[in-house]
């Protein structure tokens, strides 16, 4: 069995999808998701970009143990040094340096000609592998770029010391016939590739990303760069669950492939993922999606009772998926409320186990049946709060046909209570509005999403929204069964994201 080294950029390309941007606490949340998934390479951040990046990345390096850790660099001295004071504390350091190869990209944005980017492209890698022997190269718009320059490029950086040569389909241009000969090209005409991984690193504009890599893949290709739920600049990246997957499933193909990957974690992390970044999972998503592994026909649903794999290719609890089942009402006790989450896969600590059982005993007076998806917004909302700087207090809306809808919202900060009122254009514009008075902030609402969690007229309605504060998009997210209430305290995840 050959191996196909997974590399996660969720927390670097995927983080620079619009409006993904991650603290350092959630960085290391899904860091040690990443590194418990099993993948073998974390792209922790581009450490030269911000100082909050750099910190990020510090914090990865330190603190995750098992997969390599991985920091993005231009092919600059400072942008290398940066990247390396970052990832130095990690066992594992990767310093991935790029830089274009196309003409389009040389013309326009480098202003260079090909003899000045093959020069650069030597010099950074020596230049980098002076700090750390692991060091991957990419030719950015490699697949647009005329393949002798860089068949060439390749080879060069080969012998200056990379250890990786990453083949970016970075605008998602190219198809899987033509990526695939791209890659059988590059084993066949580049002497030294013996001595290095290809990589390739597939965007999805075309929608092509998974099936560009896995047509890689099949021409030698031996690492590919993803990220979890498919997030990234633009279409987005290649995603890790459907790569991971799709080899998986099949081995009638890929039989002598296989990943690290502990495929029973990947709807958790994807659901992670989702939560912290507010990128919403579409329903028919492959893999993660709600309804990935739902029949709704009569005859499919007779098919898969009498035959599951008559209309399922992939076994849900395999991902991780355990489905909507009814677990949990009123009087189930502590134990059951346990024993579920461990099967869940969490693991909390007795403050949070408490917190979580006191929000579920609340819930249950609300609601008679209590599904899993219920039980995992709970948790994941009690894992996560920390020490919000404004918390609600209460709040009360009047609304209605002829009125003008009017909030009067109560906020406490430091135990201090603070209320203001306001009108609006409805009942949670007049709430942020009053909120807005209370904090003293200028916001506008970017995205507003509005999800029943589970079936059901008490079902808990889970707001993410995106709010824009002096430029910075944050994202927020707050559940409730009481949708004015999960809108408020979404609005105030998002403001505490911000003031943090
Ligand atoms: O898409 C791209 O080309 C990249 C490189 C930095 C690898 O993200
Ligand atoms: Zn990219």
């Amino acid at each position: 069995m050959e191996k196909i080294i997974i590399f996660d950029t969720t927390l670097r390309d995927g983080e620079q999808a619009p409006g993904a941007s991650l603290n350092q606490k959630e960085k290391l949340e899904v860091a040690q998701a990443l590194a418990d998934l099993g993948v073998n390479i974390i792209e922790a951040g581009f450490p030269i970009s911000s100082k909050g990046d750099f910190e990020a990345v510090k914090a990865v390096a330190k603190s995750i143990k098992g997969p390599v850790i991985c920091g993005l660099s231009r092919a600059i001295n400072k942008d290398i040094d940066a990247a390396y004071q970052a990832i130095k504390y990690s066992k594992r350091p990767r310093i991935h340096v790029f830089l274009a190869t196309s003409k389009i990209h040389m013309k326009y944005k480098l202003k260079k000609a090909e003899d000045e980017i093959l020069r650069l492209a030597v010099n950074s890698v020596k230049y980098a592998k002076k700090y750390c022997p692991d060091i991957e190269f990419s030719p950015e718009d490699a697949s647009r770029s005329e393949r002798g320059f860089l068949f060439k490029v390749i080879a060069a950086v080969i012998d200056a010391g990379a250890t990786t040569v990453n083949i970016p389909d970075t605008v998602g241009f190219t198809e899987p016939e033509e990526f695939g000969n791209l890659i059988a090209a590059i084993k066949g005409n580049v002497s030294n590739i013996d001595k290095a991984i290809i990589s390739v690193h597939c965007h999805n504009d075309l929608g092509l990303g998974v099936a560009n890599s896995l047509q890689a893949i099949k021409n030698g290709a031996r690492q590919v760069e993803c990220t979890i739920n498919g997030i990234g600049e633009r279409a987005g990246n290649a995603s890790l669950e459907e790569i991971v997957m799709a080899i998986d499933t099949r081995q009638d193909i890929f039989g002598n492939l296989k990943t690290d990957i502990n495929k029973n974690k990947i709807y958790k992390t994807s659901r992670l993922v989702s939560k912290l970044t507010g990128f919403l999972i579409a329903p028919n998503k492959a893999i993660v999606g709600a309804n990935a592994f739902r029949h709704e026909s009569g005859i499919h649903q007779d098919g898969v009772l009498k035959e599951r794999t008559t209309y399922e290719i992939i076994k849900p609890q395999d991902v991780g998926f355990y489905g909507v089942g009814l677990v949990l009402g009123k009087h189930s006790g502590r134990h059951a409320f346990d024993e579920r989450l461990k099967q869940l896969g969490f693991k909390l600590n007795q403050i949070q186990l408490e917190a979580a059982f006191v929000r579920f005993k609340q819930l249950a007076d609300k609601k008679k049946n209590i599904f899993d998806d219920d039980l995992i917004t709970i948790v994941e909302d009690e894992i996560r709060v920390i020490k919000p700087v404004w918390q609600l207090k209460s709040f009360r809306v009047d609304s209605g046909t002829d009125i003008l809808p009017q909030a009067d919202v109560e906020l406490k900060k430091k135990g201090k209570l603070f209320s203001q009122s306001s009108s609006g254009d409805g009942p949670v514009d007049a709430c942020y509005k009053a909120a807005d008075k209370i904090i003293g902030i200028k916001s506008e609402l970017v995205d507003y999403r509005l999800e029943a969690v589970t079936q059901g007229k008490d079902a808990i309605g889970e707001v993410n929204l995106k709010i824009k504060i002096k430029n910075k998009v944050v994202s927020g997210r707050g559940s409730s069964t009481d949708i004015v209430e999960a809108s408020l305290l979404a609005y105030l995840a998002a403001v505490n994201k911000y003031v943090a």
